[in-house]
């Protein structure tokens, strides 16, 4: 049997624009000489391209696609790149640009397998971060926001590839389950 979904806005449209040309602020002012930025898709595409066109300095993209195994909403702790970067990225400036550090085991795995290209400099900015879910350690430089340990949707993150062009970040609410969302 199927049980009915409905999403509930967590965080409102108008205030992830907000808090993202702030990011983007400060993203310019760190690196004046420009920044490269490494998008981890699909779920970070979103947040990239946002944050992307708020930056008053000069900003090159790369694009990689990891995996965990497995659907569902939890990590396995095994990762696979599935498409890896065009370009080196040794001595340059890069930001990784991701959707949501939760358990932190993908980050931590591919800030490892990048830090060996010898990259000048390497930094992490993210969308959403649930830090009482972490597993692995993982320095995060950016975060748009913190959030309790929800599972959520929208802005480029998905429930089995679903929900990712909502403009907003929203909890799936399933018919039978209590309200209990607030940040
Ligand atoms: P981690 O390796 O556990 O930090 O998981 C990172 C990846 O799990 C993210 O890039 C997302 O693809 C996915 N993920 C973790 N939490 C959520 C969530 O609340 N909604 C959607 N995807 C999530
Ligand atoms: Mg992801």
């Amino acid at each position: 049997m199927s049980r009915k979904e409905r999403i509930e806005v967590l965080i409102p449209e108008a205030d992830v624009e907000r808090r993202i040309r702030e990011i983007a602020a400060q993203v310019s002012r760190d690196y004046p000489d420009g920044v490269h930025l490494i998008c981890i898709l699909k779920g970070g595409v979103f947040f990239m391209v946002e944050l992307a066109k708020r930056l008053s300095v000069p900003a090159s993209l790369d694009f990689m696609s990891v995996s965990s195994y497995g659907g569902g909403t939890e990590s396995s702790g095994i990762v696979r790149i599935i498409k890896d970067l065009d370009e080196s990225i040794t001595g340059r400036n890069v930001l990784i640009v991701e959707d949501i550090i939760d358990s932190g085991r993908t980050l931590h795995y591919l800030i490892d397998v990048l830090k060996k290209r010898e990259p000048r400099q390497i930094r992490l900015c993210t969308l959403l971060d649930k830090p009482s879910r972490r597993v692995k350690e993982v320095e995060v430089d950016y975060t748009c926001f913190e959030i309790p340990d929800r599972f959520v949707v929208g802005y480029g993150l998905d429930y089995d590839q679903r929900y990712r062009s909502l403009p907003f970040i929203g909890v799936v609410k399933f018919e039978d389950e209590q309200e209990e969302t607030s940040l």
